[in-house]
């Protein structure tokens, strides 16, 4: 048992502790004990950004950062992303096992029921300028969903969540359609329950007169496997953000809306909209090497690149990329693929980018084969947010039946001042408040 416990000496008091490590963790309430005198508060953990913190336990989403590895539930995301499809993979996400035909079969019919979304939720989309952007129209119309669901706020009830998971599954391709055909000024189309989850979207985004929308069957699994890959990535921060709006026991709609909040920031699920840009600015490959001294001088930085979990290659990358190649074949290739490619190649030849362990990312290449696909850069995260909606549900669910949880509410140092008197206005002297500088 002896290596299961940490021991800490604590030079101030020369006290000895013995810390029990639990699967390889100490637990931080075990650092109060370490106290100088009855007045102090303890010793706490102190880790901006949760650098080096578990704030769960979780038997969801498994990742080897420096092995490049990820499984959801155990399995290999190679094979889900080959062998399945993406609501066999959110069932699998969501329930711990894959479904068998009977029980796939019913949960494909459930959500399926609930593809629509209320007339009013159009009405909402309605009041948004045409040009708003469609991450902005999605997280709140996600959000307003809350309002058409009252009784979700009954959060601890297990059926009632079951019930507003299968909405929200349903709902968010209808979502993120009608934002795309908000911004154009179509006409929304409603879903089309013959079609599977991916083919549905396509339709509802792109059907025109014709009385039945035909998917392209290499373009709908190309869509189907980039949601495999976004469905679910453990502890990262809209995960995070979802766990930590949930835990005050908030709505799964307004959740979902924080945690997509969390996705639309550039560092996150803005990044592969990001990467477009920055293919659209270095413009051609002979410009490749310029650009990448301009990220080693600091400059700007190489958007796709970099992980805080992988210090290897992200496998979802290698799977998008060989995604790409069957795109490729029905649309043509996207001349953007040269320019990244050769990115690729210079960065991972470069000191820089070898001493920092920095590899593409998830969103390297997604943007070029969702281009290819016909998106537009500007509704990439909202692609993002459609399959992760599966990941933040079952973060959420896991969160709300694990009996260690509670509201989550971190500590702080304080650095501000020690107790003042206040001065009457009109004998204060200007300072230079942080709030005016
Ligand atoms: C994902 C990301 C936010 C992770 O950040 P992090 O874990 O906090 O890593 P850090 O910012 O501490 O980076 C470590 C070092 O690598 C550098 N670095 C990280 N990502 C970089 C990038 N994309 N381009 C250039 N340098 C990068 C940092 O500047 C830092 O260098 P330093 O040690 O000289 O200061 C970061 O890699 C990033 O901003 N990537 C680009 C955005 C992106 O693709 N996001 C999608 C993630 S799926």
């Amino acid at each position: 048992m002896a290596d299961q416990v940490l021991k800490v000496v604590d030079q101030r008091t020369k006290l000895a502790y013995d810390l029990p490590l639990f699967k390889g963790a100490i637990r931080s309430m075990d650092l109060r004990q370490i106290k100088t005198g009855p007045e102090d508060f303890g010793v706490v953990g102190y880790d901006p950004a949760f650098l080096n913190t578990a704030a769960c336990q979780s038997s969801i989403t498994f990742i080897d950062g420096d092995k490049g590895i990820l499984r959801y539930r155990g399995y290999p995301i190679e094979q889900l992303a080959e062998k399945c499809s993406f609501l066999e993979v959110a069932y699998l996400i969501l329930n711990g096992e894959l479904p068998t035909e009977g029980q796939l079969e019913n949960w494909v019919d459930d959500i399926k029921h609930h593809t629509m979304l209320h007339e009013k939720t159009k009405n909402f989309l309605e009041s948004f300028n045409h040009d708003a952007h469609p991450m902005g129209m999605f997280i709140s119309c996600v959000a307003a969903l809350s309002t058409i669901y009252p009784e979700s706020r009954n959060v601890l009830d297990p059926e009632n969540r079951k019930l507003q998971i299968r909405r929200l599954i349903g709902k968010v391709p209808t979502i993120a359609a009608y934002t795309y055909r908000h911004s154009l000024g179509y006409p929304y189309v409603y879903p089309d329950n013959d079609l599977n989850y991916s083919e549905n979207f396509m339709n509802m985004l792109w059907r025109m007169v014709e009385p039945k929308y035909r998917a392209n069957p290499v373009l709908s699994r190309a869509l189907e496997i980039l949601f495999i890959l976004h469905a679910d990535h453990e502890q990262n921060c809209s995960a995070n953000v979802m766990r930590a709006a949930g835990s005050s026991q908030a709505d799964p709609y307004v959740s979902v809306a924080a945690a997509a909040a969390a996705l639309s920031g550039p560092l996150h699920g803005g990044a592969n909209e990001e990467v477009l840009k920055m293919l659209d600015e270095i413009g051609t490959k002979d410009r490749v090497p310029a650009y990448i001294e301009k990220v080693k001088a600091g400059h700007v930085k190489l958007m796709g690149f970099g992980h805080r979990v992988y210090k290897n290659y992200d496998p979802r990358a290698r799977i998008i990329k060989w995604a790409a190649d069957q795109v490729f074949v029905a649309t043509g290739r996207n001349p953007k693929l040269d320019i990244a490619m050769e990115l690729e190649r210079v960065a991972l030849e470069d000191e820089y980018f070898i001493k920092r362990k920095l590899y593409p990312n998830v969103d390297f290449y997604s943007g070029i084969i969702y281009q290819a696909l016909g998106f537009n850069p500007n509704l990439f995260t909202v692609l993002f947010a459609i399959p992760r909606t599966v990941g933040w549900l079952a973060q959420w669910q896991e969160m709300l039946e694990d009996p260690e949880q509670k509201i989550a509410r971190p500590r702080q140092i304080y650095t501000g001042y020690d107790a003042r008197e206040l001065v009457p206005i009109g004998k204060r002297v200007a300072q230079v408040a942080a709030l005016a500088r």
